[in-house]
């Protein structure tokens, strides 16, 4: 059973889900899927400039008023954990903990703004990971940001493997990022899935991104039919 305190919400913006997966002009002009967006701005932002995104999250379970009170009350929180392991991040694009916290925080004001409306028009779906609700092939990408290989201990391998094939079965490509878990440390994990995918027939490659944050954290998974 999902609930709304085992989430820390913590949302990214449009300009970084561009470069964590490396996205060119063209490709926001397809059909994405975002898996496990939560609070971030990338579905508000994109929308804005006429991508169609879907995301999906369990999150969405959720009104804005209780999703702006649990950012609230873990906001502080997350920020104190960086302040004590600033090692683990670089800090030349974003340059200090308390950017760090503007920046996320304007991400999700962003996200709070276009929430009704992005529900309204289903553009946020209450939906999880490793079942999605969607027909075979509805989406040209799915993206899957900062939850698989970063929750490697806690969501484990099986559902790992069951999270990329359904990501694979809506959509014809499928790009995840990071490939470090918590801690800024390798997961095992990406071996483990580079070699079952690979072996399922797919084309499985990793990619340098123009994005690094995690120390280490600029590579992303890349899965084609
Ligand atoms: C760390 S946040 C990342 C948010 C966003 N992708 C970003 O990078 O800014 C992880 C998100 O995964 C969501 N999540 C947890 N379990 C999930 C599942 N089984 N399927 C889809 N999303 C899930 C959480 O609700 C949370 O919003």
């Amino acid at each position: 059973m999902f609930t709304l305190d085992q989430v820390v919400p913590w949302g990214r913006s449009f300009d970084e889900y561009r470069r964590m997966f490396a996205l060119t002009d063209e490709e926001l002009g397809l059909r994405i899927i975002g898996c496990g967006d939560g609070p971030a701005s990338f579905n508000a932002e994109a929308t804005r400039r006429g991508t169609r995104v879907v995301s999906c999250d369990p999150i969405y379970r959720y009104d804005a008023e209780q999703i702006r009170s649990r950012i609230e009350s873990t906001y502080s929180q997350i920020l104190d954990q960086t302040r004590q392991n600033l090692d683990e991040f670089v800090w030349t694009s974003i340059r200090s903990v308390d950017e760090l916290g503007a920046v996320r925080m304007a991400a999700m004001n962003d996200f709070l703004a276009d929430y009704a409306a992005g529900k309204a028009q289903a553009r946020y779906i209450d939906a999880e990971l490793p079942s999605l609700p969607f027909p075979d092939l509805s989406f040209d990408l799915a993206l899957c940001s900062h939850l698989l290989f970063l929750y490697t201990t806690q969501l484990g391998e099986v559902f790992h493997e069951g999270a990329i094939r359904d990501m694979c079965r809506v959509a014809s490509e499928v790009r995840i990022f990071p490939l470090l878990a918590l801690g800024a440390t390798s997961s095992p994990l990406v071996e483990r899935m580079v070699a079952s995918f690979g072996r399922q027939g797919y084309r499985v490659s990793i990619e340098t991104v123009p994005y690094e944050f995690q120390r280490g954290g600029n590579g992303m998974m890349r899965i084609r039919r």
